[in-house]
């Protein structure tokens, strides 16, 4: 059976998080290996280039390049390796981030980011991306009860409309890839709207 890069994605306080153990549990327990790893981060370069894009001001187009300078550390060293030896992995934030964050919102030229995404995930491309769906207006409210922004979730409620704008357009794009989630729902209600799939995932 092949193993699967799953990805977790969603605006700041969409409470994709709180859900990702939980699913790497359930692969587990279905009998595979799982890896569960972070973007931007994922190894030890690219968790110092996260503390940098995350805290550090700067221009837009060195931000892009540096999300990305991180995933190749991340595909080459970790991703790429886990999955040839057959083990799922389980990224918190891939490509679609970068889509929708350094293009949606910062506005980044998608034809670049896509030419970067084709050269760097070579033969890593998920076969399952869970899109944690909510408004701006609520993920705001969620993130101001938690605890003090970095960069991103210092933006405004405008910000965070174009990235969900271009969350949509990439679950538009690729529907059987891209699995919308209403995140606005009770915690249990989110998780039961991930079974089915997962069950489908686990019969290969
Ligand atoms: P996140 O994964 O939400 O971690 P935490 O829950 O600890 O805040 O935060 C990572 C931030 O990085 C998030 O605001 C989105 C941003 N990001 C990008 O802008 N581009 C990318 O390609 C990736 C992977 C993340």
């Amino acid at each position: 059976m092949p193993a699967h890069l799953v990805t977790f994605e969603g605006i700041d306080g969409a409470g994709k998080s709180s859900h990702i153990s939980w699913y790497c549990d359930q692969v587990r327990q279905a009998g595979h290996e799982v890896l569960l790893t972070r973007e931007p981060g994922g190894t030890p370069l690219a968790e110092t280039l996260r503390d940098i894009v995350l805290n550090q001001d700067m221009d837009d187009m060195t931000e892009l390049l540096l999300v990305f300078a991180a995933r190749a550390d991340h595909v080459s060293r970790v991703i790429r390796p886990a999955l040839a030896r057959g083990i799922w992995v389980v990224c918190d934030r891939f490509v679609d981030s970068t889509f929708a964050y350094q293009g949606g919102g910062r506005g980044m030229p998608t034809q670049v980011i896509d030419t970067l995404s084709r050269w760097v995930c070579d033969r890593c491309e998920p076969t399952r991306t869970y899109w944690f769906d909510v408004s701006p207006e609520e993920a705001q409210r969620r993130r101001q009860a938690v605890r003090p922004a970095d960069r991103f979730e210092a933006e405004q409620t405008a910000f965070f409309g174009r990235v969900r704008d271009a969350y949509l357009a990439r679950a538009e794009a690729e529907p059987k890839r891209v699995l919308r989630v209403d995140g606005e729902l009770l915690p249990s209600l989110v998780r039961e709207q991930l079974v089915p799939d997962l069950a489908r995932l686990l019969q290969g």
